[in-house]
């Protein structure tokens, strides 16, 4: 009790706060005419319709996963708490191309961080990855769960698109990459770290961006058949999930921000999910926000799926667009479908 009361007799709220960054992408650069020599599609179109200019995919020869990527985001974000990984309580690790179809790719990276007991837990909610996974840490955090935690966004994707002219609407968007950020518990009355969240999900739309092969509701889950069919892809309806989006993203933003008790004017950036700069783009103009209030990079890496968020809030804060005491909103959609959106304040 005597931890919980402060000395004016207030109780003190758990909060969770991040305490440190790291991002990595693998060295092998792609753009849009690289991509054009294997699929007809062109700069042109890729830029016009996505806004990307280039990727970073792992190498050809394979071995890379996603717990690699992870790992090195990892290792920055923990440098930079000034923690060792025995410090953490637990591992969260948000992927849709875990290294294995189980176990998950956090027990992966949880030994390559050189642990043994630390609990690892995968989420699997795709585009929203990170969100899904700072708001579970966050109620890990209040409950009193666990007071240091590890939350991992990490893709490779490239190693699952039809690189050919078949494929070009999805495999021209996604890149690979890797975002990692540490929470810890606060106690504070300040309105500081994380102060609100909403997610939502709708499986009507789980058809609208799947990849099929290996799930078990086929049998067998894998054939020759089933290969010559091209259904190990992904496949995506784009425009219905472009409208989603652009429909969605404003709902949710109004609706985490009355949860907190803020005015849209009291963000200082928000970062969404890098899907496709249009989509991003509806949705700063929908909400009446300058440009420079919305943090897009992927022109750079593309859409990195549960890395894209983590990987642009490291950026930005890299590129000082924030900083302490700057309040965030990180946004996104994507398959399942799922939608959310989290606002924190930075803060010492
Ligand atoms: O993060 C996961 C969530 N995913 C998303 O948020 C994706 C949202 N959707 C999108 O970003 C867009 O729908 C895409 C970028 C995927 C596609 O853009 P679009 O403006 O909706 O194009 P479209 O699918 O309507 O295709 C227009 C044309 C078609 O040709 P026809 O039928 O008009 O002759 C396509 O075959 O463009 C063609 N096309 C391409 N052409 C060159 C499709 N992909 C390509 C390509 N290069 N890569």
């Amino acid at each position: 009790i005597e931890r919980l009361t402060s000395t004016k007799g207030a109780m003190m709220m758990k909060r969770t706060v991040i305490r440190g960054t790291g991002r990595y992408v693998p060295p092998r650069l792609v753009t849009n005419d690289d991509l054009s020599q294997w699929m007809d599609t062109s700069d042109e179109w890729i830029r016009q319709r996505t806004g990307i200019e280039q990727r970073y995919w792992v190498p050809e020869e394979g071995g890379v996963g996603s717990s690699d990527l992870g790992l090195e985001a990892s290792k920055i974000a923990l440098q930079r708490a000034g923690w060792a990984p025995e410090d953490l309580d637990l591992i969260i690790f948000a992927t849709l191309s875990p290294d294995l179809f189980f176990p998950g790719c956090g027990c992966i990276m949880q030994h390559k961080l050189g642990l043994a007991a630390t609990p690892a837990l995968d989420i699997r909610q795709q585009c929203t990855g990170f969100l899904y996974g700072l708001t579970t840490a966050d109620a890990y955090i209040r409950s009193g769960l666990a007071n240091r935690i590890l939350l991992v966004g990490a893709e490779v994707h490239s190693t699952g698109l039809d690189i050919s002219t078949a494929g070009r609407d999805v495999a021209v968007i996604f890149g690979d990459g890797a975002g990692a950020v540490c929470l810890e518990s606060l106690e504070s009355n300040e309105p500081i770290g994380v102060l609100g969240s909403a997610l939502h999900a709708d499986g009507k739309f789980a058809n609208s961006l799947m990849v099929e092969v290996g799930s078990s509701r086929l049998n067998p889950r894998i054939s020759h058949e089933l290969i010559d069919e091209g259904r190990h892809y992904p496949v995506m309806d784009g425009k219905a999930i472009f409208k989603l989006a652009v429909q969605k993203l404003p709902e949710v933003v109004i609706e985490v921000l009355k949860k907190a008790g803020l005015d849209l004017e009291a963000v200082d950036l928000l970062i969404p999910h890098q899907a496709n700069l249009r989509i991003n783009q509806f949705f700063a103009h929908s909400m009446k926000l300058p440009e420079e209030k919305v943090f897009n990079n992927i022109q750079r890496y593309g859409n990195t799926t549960a890395a894209s968020i983590p990987i642009a809030f490291d950026e930005a804060l890299e590129m000082n667009r924030i900083g302490d005491g700057s309040t965030v909103v990180f946004l996104g959609l994507g398959a399942g479908l799922t939608w959310g959106a989290v606002v924190a304040r930075l803060g010492p």
